[in-house]
Parts: C-alpha cells; sequence; structure tokens
C-alpha cells in the first residue's frame, strides 16, 4: 500500500527569472495541476516552501500569497524553511496529512529565486545562505556553504582517497545529463580538464564542482491511496524518512559520512519494503560534487569510500548500473533552494511514468531522491514507485 501518490507534477525551467514569486511558484502549480486534471478547487491544503525568501527578496508570509494566487484563497496553507530541504520537508509532511486521512487531495511544493535578479549579488547570496550555518559557531569565522562541503569533501578524500579529477567526473556526468534536460539551468556540457582548470572557489571545489544560484519552482499534486487510482499515471510514494545530524560541523565525529542521509534512508527503505539494491535510479543532493560522492554511499547505492570511482568508472551515469542525477542535478539542472525538493520528486514521477523525454531512463520504475540542508543537519529521503 502507498503511503499518498501523485498524481500531477510541474516545474518552471531553472534558471534566472524576473517573474515575481508568487507567479513563478503558480507557473509550477498550474502544471501540476494540469497533469493531474484537477482545479484548485479541489485541492484541499498547499504545503509550501520558500526557505529565504525574507532576506533574499524581503517577502514573508509567502504560502497564502501564492494560495490566492493559484485559486487556493481560503485553504490551509502550511509554509516549510529547513534551508535546502525546505520542499522535501514541505512533501514528507504532505505525505503524513494525507496518510493520516486529514487530506485527501493537496498541493507540495516550493520556489525561490537566487540569482542577481533579487538584487543581490553572488557575496551578498552566499552571506544569506550562510545563516543556515550554526549562528554563534560557524556564521563568525565565515565559514560559507562551498566551504562546509569541501571540509566534508576533505576528509572523504583523506579517509577514502578520493581524488579531484573523481570529483571532476561528477561534474562531467551531470553537465552531459543536464545538456538532455531542456528545464536545466546548464545547457552545455564540461570535460574533465575544463572542471580541473577552472577557478578554486573551496579547496578542493572549484566553478565546475559547485551547482548555481538559481531561480525556479516545482509543485506536485498528491492524492492518498484510496483516490490515487481514479487518476492517470500515479506514482506511489512508498517510504519517506527524515532525520536530522549534529551541529556544528565540527561536532560531527565522521562529518563524511553524513549521518543524518544514512538515517532517512533506512527509514524510506524500512517503510518502502526494499533496499537500495532495489532502487532503479536516484536524485540526490549534489551542490558540490563532493556531495554528491557523500550521498550515493549513504544511500547505500555505492560501497563506501568508491563514490568518486563509480562516477569515474560510469557506474551512476545515464546508461550505467545506477544512473545519479539523470536530470543534470543541483550541479547543472540548479538549485533555486526552497524549489529543489519538489523537483526531485517531480523528476521521479516524470521518470518512473516514462515521460522525462530526452533524458528519460531505459526501464525505470523505483526510484529514490535525497535532499539535503544545512551543514549536512537535515535529509529527508523519498523512495517513489510505479503503481502495481
Ligand atoms: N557551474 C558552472 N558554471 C557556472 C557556475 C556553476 N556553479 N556558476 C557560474 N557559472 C558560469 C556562468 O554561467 C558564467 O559563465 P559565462 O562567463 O560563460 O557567462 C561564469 O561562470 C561566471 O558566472 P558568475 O555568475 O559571475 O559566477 P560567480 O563567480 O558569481 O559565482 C560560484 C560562481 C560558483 C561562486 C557561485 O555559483 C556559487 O557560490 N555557487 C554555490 C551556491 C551555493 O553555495 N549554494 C548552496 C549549496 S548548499
Amino acid at each position: 500500500m502507498a503511503r499518498a501518490s501523485v498524481v500531477g507534477a510541474g516545474m518552471t525551467k531553472f534558471g534566472v527569472h524576473d517573474t515575481p514569486l508568487q507567479e513563478l511558484f503558480g507557473d509550477a502549480a498550474f502544471e501540476a495541476f494540469d497533469d493531474a486534471g484537477v482545479g484548485p478547487d479541489e485541492v484541499e491544503a498547499l504545503f509550501f516552501g520558500n526557505a529565504m525568501g525574507g532576506q533574499t527578496e524581503n517577502v514573508t508570509h509567502l504560502g497564502p500569497q501564492c494560495a490566492t494566487h493559484v485559486g487556493m484563497a481560503g485553504k490551509p496553507v502550511q509554509r516549510y524553511e529547513d534551508a535546502c530541504a525546505t520542499s522535501a520537508n514541505a512533501f514528507k509532511n504532505a505525505v503524513e496529512a494525507v496518510e493520516s486521512g486529514r487530506h485527501d487531495v493537496v498541493l507540495v511544493g516550493g520556489v525561490e529565486r537566487c540569482t542577481p535578479e533579487t538584487g543581490k549579488d553572488t557575496d551578498e547570496m552566499t552571506r544569506i545562505f550562510a545563516s543556515a550555518s550554526h549562528r554563534q559557531y560557524e556564521q563568525p569565522t565565515g565559514l560559507t556553504f562551498p566551504g562546509v562541503f569541501a571540509l566534508l569533501t576533505k576528509r572523504h578524500m583523506h579517509e577514502h582517497g578520493t581524488t579531484e579529477e573523481h570529483l571532476a567526473e561528477v561534474a562531467v556526468k551531470n553537465h552531459g545529463h543536464g545538456s538532455l534536460n531542456p528545464k536545466a539551468h546548464f545547457g552545455k556540457e564540461t570535460t574533465v580538464e575544463e572542471a580541473l582548470d577552472g577557478p578554486v572557489v573551496a579547496d578542493p571545489f572549484r566553478l565546475m564542482d559547485c551547482c548555481p544560484f538559481s531561480d525556479g519552482a516545482a509543485a506536485v499534486v498528491l492524492v492518498s491511496d484510496d483516490l490515487a487510482d481514479s487518476f492517470d499515471a500515479p506514482v506511489d510514494v512508498t517510504g519517506v524518512g527524515h532525520a536530522t545530524d549534529i551541529v556544528p560541523l565540527a561536532d560531527k565525529e565522521t562529518p563524511h559520512v553524513t549521518k543524518a542521509a544514512r538515517d532517512a534512508a533506512s527509514q524510506a527503505y524500512d517503510q518502502a519494503g526494499v533496499s537500495a539494491a532495489d532502487v532503479d535510479f536516484a536524485e540526490v543532493h549534489d551542490c558540490f560534487t563532493g556531495a554528491e560522492v557523500l550521498a550515493s554511499e549513504a544511500l547505500g547505492l555505492i560501497e563506501d569510500g568508491q563514490g568518486g570511482v563509480a562516477a569515474a568508472e560510469g557506474r551512476t551515469s545515464r546508461d550505467g548500473d545506477i544512473p545519479i542525477n539523470a536530470s543534470g542535478g543541483l550541479k547543472a539542472k540548479g538549485h533555486p533552494i526552497g524549489a529543489t525538493g519538489a523537483a526531485q520528486i517531480v523528476e521521479l514521477t516524470e521518470q518512473v511514468r516514462g515521460e522525462a523525454g530526452e533524458h528519460q531512463l531505459d526501464g525505470v520504475s523505483r526510484g529514490v531522491a535525497h535532499n539535503l540542508g544545512g551543514d549536512a543537519a537535515t535529509t529527508v529521503v523519498s523512495i517513489m514507485e510505479a503503481r502495481a
């Protein structure tokens, strides 16, 4: 039995948008409504994600504004903020609300603008994002998110011999995947040579190791298991795990194992009654190339220590044994942080339905999504599969 089912999915292109947040969210939501064949009057509640609008665009209490824009004024709206895991947390709570019987049909999604269209440049946006790190122990040191993931990756390199070439292979793979996805921020491929030659952002990361700042929105219509069969092509949510880890980073004993991801994955696999070996493909939180290496191991898709090697050997490419980030991932598809988790759910839905267009994978029926927030402090892992 499914915990809930996705019956409609929509997302904007990720990239640069001069559209106000409410309208950007509406573009994704209306696509999800159309896909599901429902109108906003049939949807009972909105589970909404926006992480940084208060700081980036001086917009708070955005949930009711977006509900009004999509024709859902009067309906209850819950807003979630969990740094980069914002809309995955909204999704998890929506699944629980539907599963509990509280609601039968809900809209879940997120929106964010992070590009200079907000009026904030890279320096200012980097400072705003750093507000998701520890207020007393990390922010005063000047630690940024490229720096956080550089530290995690350096530890992995130290423990397992992962190299900068391995990281470059992740970038090459995800830019290659993204070049097949018309909704990706970057449509261009890269090479190992170009990646290794780029300017250093935070050692060991160079430009091509980093996700961009992006604008975008994503949304899905979620219904109860009982209702799912009355829709075309429902995709079942069979597991959603959610865990946190110690903050600050310095207090984690083995930061490179990303404990929250392992705990969330274990919960999700148990709920779904499957193991990592039963998963056909994954969308993971590759905010930096090293983050994909850690995620592929934390989800049990690749043996511990072998995440970088696996990418270099093509095991995680779209034609490999466990394709990771066929959408291009955050690295190439982009990372409008409050929309990223919902966009992973859109991608799983489209892949499982066989509707992913040029970047469709062959013969996939079960996928896993991994969305991480802060100093690897929060992770949500979701498993979705074709309805039996
Ligand atoms: N990957 C690949 N190319 C990128 C890129 C990225 N992440 N970011 C920018 N570019 C390209 C631009 O398209 C542009 O190319 P062009 O000259 O051909 O037009 C060029 O690099 C310069 O772009 P610009 O916007 O000036 O880059 P920047 O130096 O201001 O920012 C980063 C680049 C990597 C520093 C910035 O994207 C960054 O900080 N990313 C990480 C965001 C982050 O921390 N997110 C949270 C994760 S937890």
